[in-house]
C-alpha cells in the first residue's frame, strides 16, 4: 500500500519545474494525477512519463487566469475520477525583473492575474467540490517572496504575499468542512523560472546563494517532500501553515 493509493491529485502548472516533480512523485506513490498547464507539450510529456512508470494520469489544458478554463479543469477532473482529494495550486510566473517605477499596467496585471487571481479561481472551484465531499487537502505554492520582500519584482512579491493571505483565509473558513489548506514557500530552486532570472543577470547566482545559510539552491525534491507531507495523514492537524523551505533564509 502506497501513501496516496486511490487518491486523486490535481496540480496546476505541472508541465514543468516544481509541479512536474510533484506530479511524478504523487504518481509513484499511487495517486491518479491530473496534470494541468498552458503548455500542452510539457503537460502531455509529464503524463507520458507517469504512464511509463505504470501510473495513472490525464492532461487537461487550463490557463489559471481564465475562470472558465479553471471551471472546465475541475469539471474534467470530476468527470474522469469522480472526486478531488488533493489540489496543488502551483502555476505561476516570475514577471519582469525591474524597479516598481518601470512596471507597466500590463506587467502588473499579468503577474497578478496568474499568480494571485489564478490561485483564487482554483481555490474557489476546488473548495466547492471538497466542501461537498467534506474532505480535501490543498497546498498553494507561494514563495519566500510571500514572506519577505525582494527587490525588482513588486508584482511577484505582492502576488505571493496574497497567496499566503488566501491560504490562511481559506484554511480558517474551511476547517469545519474537513479541508486543510497550507502553503509551501520555496527559496530559489533551479527550474526554468529561476533560470530565466539568471539569464538576465548571471552575477545574480552568487548573490542569491549568499542569502541562503545552507549555501545552496533548493532542489525540486526539497519542495516536493514538503508538499507530500502536507498532504499526508501525518500532518492531519496542520492547516493555515505557510512553510518556508529555504535552507534557513527566513531564520
Ligand atoms: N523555482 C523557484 O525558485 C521558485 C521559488 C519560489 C516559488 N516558486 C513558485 O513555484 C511555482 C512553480 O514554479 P517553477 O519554478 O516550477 O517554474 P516553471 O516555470 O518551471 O513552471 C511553472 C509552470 O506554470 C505554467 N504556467 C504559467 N502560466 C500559467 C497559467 N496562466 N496557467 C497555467 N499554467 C501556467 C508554466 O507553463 C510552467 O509549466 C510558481 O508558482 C513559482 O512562483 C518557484
Amino acid at each position: 500500500m502506497k501513501n496516496f493509493d486511490n487518491k486523486v491529485v490535481l496540480i496546476t502548472g505541472s508541465g514543468s519545474g516544481l509541479g512536474k516533480d510533484a506530479a511524478i512523485a504523487f504518481a509513484k506513490l499511487g495517486a491518479s494525477v491530473v496534470v494541468s498547464d498552458v503548455n500542452v507539450k510539457g503537460g502531455e510529456e509529464v503524463v507520458e512519463e507517469i504512464k511509463k512508470l505504470g501510473g495513472e494520469s490525464i492532461f487537461v489544458k487550463a490557463d489559471v487566469s481564465k475562470k472558465e478554463e479553471v471551471q472546465n479543469l475541475i469539471k474534467n477532473t470530476i468527470q474522469k475520477y469522480s472526486k478531488l482529494d488533493i489540489a496543488v495550486n502551483n502555476a505561476g510566473i516570475g514577471g519582469p525583473f525591474k524597479p516598481t517605477t518601470m512596471y507597466t499596467d500590463e506587467d502588473w496585471d499579468r503577474v497578478i492575474a496568474i499568480n494571485q487571481t489564478g490561485v483564487f479561481y482554483c481555490l474557489r472551484e476546488e473548495l466547492k467540490v471538497m466542501a461537498a465531499q467534506k474532505s480535501g487537502v490543498i497546498v498553494n505554492i507561494s514563495s519566500i517572496a510571500g514572506l519577505r520582500a525582494m527587490g525588482n519584482g513588486c508584482a511577484y512579491v505582492a502576488s505571493k504575499h496574497a497567496v499566503v493571505g488566501l491560504t490562511k483565509a481559506t484554511a480558517v473558513e474551511y476547517a469545519r468542512f474537513n479541508i486543510r489548506v497550507n502553503a509551501v514557500c520555496p527559496v530559489f530552486t533551479k527550474t526554468p523560472l529561476v533560470e530565466q532570472l539568471l539569464d538576465v543577470d548571471p552575477a545574480m547566482e552568487k548573490k542569491l546563494i549568499q542569502g541562503i545559510p545552507m549555501r545552496r539552491y533548493g532542489e525540486p525534491a526539497d519542495m516536493t517532500n514538503a508538499i507530500l507531507w502536507l498532504c499526508e495523514e501525518s500532518s492531519a492537524f496542520v492547516t493555515g501553515l505557510c512553510l518556508p523551505i529555504d535552507g534557513g533564509m527566513m531564520a
